[in-house]
């Protein structure tokens, strides 16, 4: 049988609880299509780090870069501070396998609510590309005279023409399957370097996309409109923080962190692309089983959709299979969507539609 092999990080807090009830819906729509997915799973997370003084081992990359794909749980722990364990997990893996583009996409499916009044199912249908290796996560800095008066901390941006270029180009390609139209976020009436060089490089790649329509909105308005007029967001291209700013709040406006999946895709280099959901390891409902496993599944129908040569017919299943329980009133939801169901509730009814 067709097998595929997943380095399967499971990670802190919620993100244990969502990966295995991911992929128990994944190992049944793979074998429903004639496929199987060989999960090596690695303990690698905040739990090791407290154990072993490292959140992965030092070859952690290594071991995992032969793999067909990987998927991520999430990371983060109440006890260590999370630059520790961002630092020594998720965006090593980002940045080492040069995984530029975070696909982030969200729809207002039947069923469910936005807190936006007015809004149905279809209204919103938007995705993001956020730059995922450099831009405002390049760490460049330092701190220093800690604890004196004239302590002061540096952090720059990193901004490449390579980078940003093949973000956008990537965006563009995706506006011209979509409905035509890309926004670009930056803030260059403030920043004049990286983000006047953002707008330069956008101008210049819209020449070789005639078809398709830009707008340009600064942050802080971009902000305001995904929440005014989100209907007017098809594409978004933004560098890697205000990717990261916008996809919360694209989530929410779509109904619940607990629905938005996420990608990390390098489609040009031989590295596995890595799949997660956009939420984090929500400490605040660890452990009482009630977070909703719908993100961490969709990024399963992700993964499956740049999987070999693209299984989107299984991706496909998933997606309508999330989409049919969302839309049945009847159907288990967990407490972020306004139920009071059980993630294994939602994971169990999901599976016999399937
Ligand atoms: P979070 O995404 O973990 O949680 C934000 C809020 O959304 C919380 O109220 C949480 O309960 C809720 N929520 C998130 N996912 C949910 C789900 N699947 N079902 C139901 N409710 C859900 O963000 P945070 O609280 O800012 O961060 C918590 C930790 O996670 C921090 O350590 C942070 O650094 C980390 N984090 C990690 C990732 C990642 O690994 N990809 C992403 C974001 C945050
Ligand atoms: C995300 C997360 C991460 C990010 C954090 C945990 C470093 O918020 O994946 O959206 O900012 O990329
Ligand atoms: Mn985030």
């Amino acid at each position: 049988m067709e097998t595929y092999d997943i380095a399967v990080i499971p990670g802190d807090g919620i993100g244990t609880e969502v990966t295995s009830a991911a992929m128990e819906v994944l190992d049944t729509v793979a074998e429903n299509h004639g496929f199987q997915l060989e999960r090596s799973t690695y303990d690698w997370g905040t739990e090791r780090y407290l154990d072993e003084g490292a959140m992965m081992p030092d070859d952690g990359l290594d071991r995992i870069e032969s793999a067909d794909s990987i998927f991520l749980g999430a990371v983060g722990h109440p006890e260590v501070p999370d630059h520790v364990t961002l630092n020594g997990l998720l965006l090593p893996i980002r940045k080492g396998f040069d995984q530029y583009i975070c696909k982030r996409p969200n729809k207002l499916f039947e069923g469910i609510e936005s807190p936006l009044r007015g809004y149905e199912a279809g209204d919103i249908d938007l995705v993001v590309y956020r730059e995922n290796t450099e831009g405002e996560y390049a760490n460049v800095g330092g701190r220093e005279h800690r604890g004196f008066s004239n302590e002061v901390a540096v952090q720059s941006g990193l901004f490449t023409r390579k980078g940003t270029e093949r973000i956008v180009r990537s965006a563009f390609e995706a506006a011209t399957e979509r409905e035509g139209h890309l926004t670009s976020i930056t803030k260059s009436n403030a920043q004049a370097h990286s983000m006047v060089f953002w707008d330069d490089i956008v101008k210049e790649v819209s020449e070789d996309f005639p078809e398709v329509e830009v707008d340009s909105l600064l942050v802080d308005r971009a902000s305001m409109d995904l929440v005014r007029r989100p209907e007017e967001f098809d594409v978004v291209v933004a560098s890697n923080l205000f990717g990261d700013i916008s996809t919360d709040i694209a989530a929410i406006i779509t109904g619940s962190l607990g629905l938005a999946p996420s990608g990390n895709i390098n489609e040009e280099n031989d590295y596995p692309d890595m799949f997660e959901p956009v939420h984090g390891s929500a400490p605040d409902i660890v452990g009482q089983g009630i977070a909703n496993p719908l993100a961490s599944i969709l990024t399963g129908a992700m993964m499956f959709e740049y999987l070999g040569d693209g299984k989107e017919a299984a991706a496909e299943d998933i997606w309508n299979a999330v989409e049919a329980q969302l839309a049945d009133e009847s159907a288990p939801r967990t407490p972020d969507l306004g139920g009071d169901a059980k993630t294994v509730d939602v994971v169990s009814d999901l599976s016999d539609r399937l």
